[in-house]
């Protein structure tokens, strides 16, 4: 384990923001993540830097958590159980699984990021949330370099949210996350409007795992811009959720505004729509902007910092709730 000094950061954020970290370490096992906290508990976790956005220098020990590795933990006729360490490519095991007929997270094919952290922000796209396959999280306590394991239900899962975000923020740092998948009758989730489409157009069938995670790949490929041409962090806000009384005034004023209904109270809109209808759709603010083909993401083009993209995003934020009476939540992580 050697600790290195002033490393800059930006190939270890999706953002590509230039800021240094004063010491950082790569941590490739479990065993060499607990001596390390025997020593040191005042640590900035780093793992695949995709949902974060960096406004300074890092002061505390950037730790990288590169830990590899993915088993198999038990499996029957129909499902299987796999146990995967944190710093598995996100992407990449999910294509691993897909060519090995495990189903269950196709739809989240090419989300940036590592394994360890999909249960933080409980990554979802295209109808699936990575809870729907989640059976267990393990994690290393900071203060105690104790193992300890979350069960789905005590990871609290919500839209883009969890117990790591909130209650046990900050307290540990996860290195297994295990999934039970499908090995047959596989429930395919295609009835998302841009899956669907796609299939039609390119005249495939929605009976394979690989032909839906094909036309995800195309999907995002033409919306989300790939984070090694345009540094970005995917959505930066959350769909926000507003009351039925709400949302029935703002549709008297915008008839054609898109809505899902949540409950009898209270309807969800998206961002992207309410970021567009104000105008910054494709806008460029010095070296940020709001991408032209997906309002929700905010990018880099090239010598941003984060404060810059920050105040972006405030303006957005003041503009919205001007026009719509909506407040928008931040999605990505601020590291201020
Ligand atoms: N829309 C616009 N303009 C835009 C973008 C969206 O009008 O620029 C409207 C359209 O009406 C469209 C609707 O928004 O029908 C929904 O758009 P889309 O299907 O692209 O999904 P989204 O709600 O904008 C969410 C996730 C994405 C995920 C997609 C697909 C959040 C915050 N974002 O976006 O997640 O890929 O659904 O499931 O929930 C991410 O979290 O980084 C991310 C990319």
């Amino acid at each position: 384990m050697t600790i290195l000094e002033n490393i800059s950061l930006k190939n270890y954020n999706t953002f590509g923001i230039d800021v240094k970290a004063k010491r950082f370490v790569n941590i490739h096992s479990i065993v060499e993540l607990q001596k390390l906290l025997s020593k040191e508990k005042d640590l900035f976790l780093l793992s695949g830097g995709s949902n974060m956005l960096l406004t300074h220098d890092i002061e505390k020990l950037v730790v990288h958590i590169d830990i590899k590795g993915i088993s198999i933990e038990n499996e029957n006729e129909n499902s299987v159980e796999i146990t995967v360490n944190a710093g598995e490519n996100w992407h990449e095991f999910v294509l691993w699984c897909v060519e090995n007929n495990y189903g269950g997270i196709e739809n989240l094919s090419l989300i940036p990021g590592k394994v360890g952290t999909c249960p933080i922000q409980n990554i979802g796209a295209y109808g699936i949330e990575v809870k729907d396959t989640i059976t267990k999280v393990s994690v290393v306590e900071i203060e105690t370099g104790k193992i300890n394991t979350f069960t789905n239900e005590e990871c609290k899962f919500g839209y883009r949210d969890s117990i790591f975000k909130n209650d046990q923020k900050d307290k540990f740092i996860i290195v297994t996350v295990s999934f039970r998948l499908s090995k047959k009758n596989h429930v395919f989730h295609t009835s998302y409007g841009a899956i669907e489409a796609e299939l039609t157009t390119q005249k495939i069938g929605s009976q394979m795992l690989k032909n839906i995670s094909e036309a995800v790949i195309s999907i995002r490929k033409s919306k989300l811009p790939d984070p090694r041409e345009l540094g970005n962090s995917g959505s930066f806000f959350k769909n926000p959720l507003i009351s039925s009384t709400h949302f029935e005034k703002l549709q008297l004023e915008f008839p054609t505004i898109p809505n899902f209904k949540i409950s009898e109270t209270v309807v969800k809109i998206p961002a992207g729509w309410l970021i567009e209808q104000a105008g910054f759709k494709g806008k460029r603010f010095g070296n940020c902007g709001v991408h032209e083909k997906q309002a929700l993401v905010l990018v880099n083009y090239g010598n941003a910092t984060g404060v810059e993209i920050l105040n972006l995003a405030k303006k957005i934020q003041k503009t919205i709730l001007e026009k719509f009476q909506i407040e928008l939540e931040i999605e990505v992580n601020i590291i201020s």
